[in-house]
């Protein structure tokens, strides 16, 4: 009787669900993007701008909106050393040269620098290798141009309102549905006045920690045939902050209560900072009598106490 009463439960809340427009069937698979253009053309965040400034304002300042060129140029250096110094020397990875990447390869690390890869053609993987490659000579070179054009081209691949709002939006998709093509995912539902996209629905756990938890990561990527480990900051939210009795989520410290909103920041900004840390410093004068001969050694005694306020450890990355 318990089961049934469960079971019909279940049903009707799914019922429910799709009435509000709610339940997405897994779509058709879009076309596979076969140039960096068009990869980033899918994901543009441009068209948003008119109708969203201060969204778009505050992201276009964040570490989202380059995320595969990082903000201290790091990120795409970075990849191309996992390259060399990952795929091309593991013996059973495939990959010998440039020429054997695929969007496989690398997952590892667009699986959150990236994750709209899996959109794209094994030929895209390999241009993103080489248009970093041509970046980094044309540093070597001194060719100023080309590295602005470079630098741009690899900067029109990040995470974009499209990759939070209906790439990543669903969590549990055999629950909730899958993001549909035509629809912005946020707390809103029904019409939206982009052409482009004509719905808004409902994405459950939009303003919770599991969205961010994505991609910052509980330490290795155990789903992939070569686990890699970047980012293990949700891990020590949920295992160290919550057990503590913390409950602020990702969104309320790092959109709301700090006022940056969509430009998600950490220690580059100076309110992120001052929210950091509790820091209590005590110090006093010591004089100390060692011997005759070298007369009185005067000495510092500094106690620091230091309290970390973040929902997490720091530093992470
Ligand atoms: C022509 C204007 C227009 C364009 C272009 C547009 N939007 Fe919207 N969008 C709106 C309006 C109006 C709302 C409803 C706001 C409200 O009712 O508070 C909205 C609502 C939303 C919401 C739901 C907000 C919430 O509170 O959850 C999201 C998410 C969203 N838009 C994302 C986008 C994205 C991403 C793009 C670019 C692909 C985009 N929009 C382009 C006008 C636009
Ligand atoms: C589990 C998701 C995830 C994976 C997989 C991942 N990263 Fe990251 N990475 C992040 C996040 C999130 C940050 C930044 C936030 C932080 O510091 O925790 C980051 C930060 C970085 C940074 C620091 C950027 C800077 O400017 O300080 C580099 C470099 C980097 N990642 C490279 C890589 C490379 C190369 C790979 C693949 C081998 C990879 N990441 C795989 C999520 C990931
Ligand atoms: C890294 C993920 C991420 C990216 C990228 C992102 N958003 Fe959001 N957005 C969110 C989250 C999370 C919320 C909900 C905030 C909350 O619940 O506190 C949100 C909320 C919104 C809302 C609702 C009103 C508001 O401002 O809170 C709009 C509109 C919106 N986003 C538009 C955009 C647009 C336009 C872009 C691109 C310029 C964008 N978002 C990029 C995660 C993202
Ligand atoms: C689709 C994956 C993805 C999602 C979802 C996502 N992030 Fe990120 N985030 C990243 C990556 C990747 C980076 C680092 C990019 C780099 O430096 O190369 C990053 C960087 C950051 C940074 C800057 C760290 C620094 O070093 O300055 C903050 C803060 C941040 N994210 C917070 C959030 C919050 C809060 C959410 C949820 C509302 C969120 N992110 C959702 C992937 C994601
Ligand atoms: C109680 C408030 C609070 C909560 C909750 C919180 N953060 Fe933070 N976070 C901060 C502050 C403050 C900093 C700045 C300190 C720093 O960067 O060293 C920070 C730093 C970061 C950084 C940069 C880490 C680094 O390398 O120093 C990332 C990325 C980040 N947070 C993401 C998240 C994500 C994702 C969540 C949710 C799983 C989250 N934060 C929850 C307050 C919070």
């Amino acid at each position: 009787m318990g089961v049934l009463r469960v079971v019909t439960f279940l049903f009707l809340v799914s019922c429910v669900w799709s009435s509000y427009g709610l339940c997405g069937t897994k779509p058709a698979e879009v076309p596979k993007a076969k140039t960096i253009a068009e990869l980033a053309a899918r994901y543009d965040s441009s068209s948003c701008q008119e109708c969203h400034e201060e969204a778009y304002e505050q992201w276009e300042n964040s570490v989202h909106a380059v995320s595969m060129l990082g903000v201290t140029l790091r990120t795409a250096p970075t990849i191309l050393t996992a390259v060399d110094k990952g795929l091309k020397l593991f013996p059973y990875s495939g990959v010998k040269e440039d020429k054997d990447i695929t969007v496989e390869h690398l997952m590892f690390c667009a699986k959150c620098h990236l994750p709209q890869l899996d959109e794209a053609t094994d030929d895209v993987a390999r241009e993103i290798v080489k248009t970093i490659r041509d970046w980094q000579k044309a540093y070597a070179d001194d060719d100023d141009d080309l590295i602005d054009e470079l630098e741009e081209k690899i900067a029109s691949l990040n995470i974009g309102c499209m990759v939070c709002h209906n790439k990543v939006a669903i969590i549990h998709k055999w629950q909730d549905g899958y993001p549909q093509p035509d629809t912005v995912y946020g707390a809103l539902e029904g019409e939206h006045d982009d052409p482009a996209y004509p719905k808004m629905a409902k994405a459950p756990a939009m303003s919770e920690s599991i969205f961010c938890g994505q991609c910052h990561g509980e330490g290795p990527n155990f789903e992939l045939d070569q686990p890699s480990q970047c980012a293990t900051l949700y891990g020590t939210y949920l295992f160290t902050y919550i057990p503590e009795g913390g409950h602020d989520s990702c969104q309320e410290c790092h959109m709301a209560k700090c006022g940056l909103g969509h430009d998600m920041q950490a220690y580059r900004d100076e309110t992120m900072i001052k929210m950091a840390l509790d820091i209590e410093v005590d110090a006093m004068a010591h004089f100390w009598r060692k011997n005759k001969a070298e007369g009185i050694i005067p000495l510092g005694v500094v106690k620091v106490e230091m309290f970390n306020k973040c929902g997490h450890a720091i530093p992470d990355g």
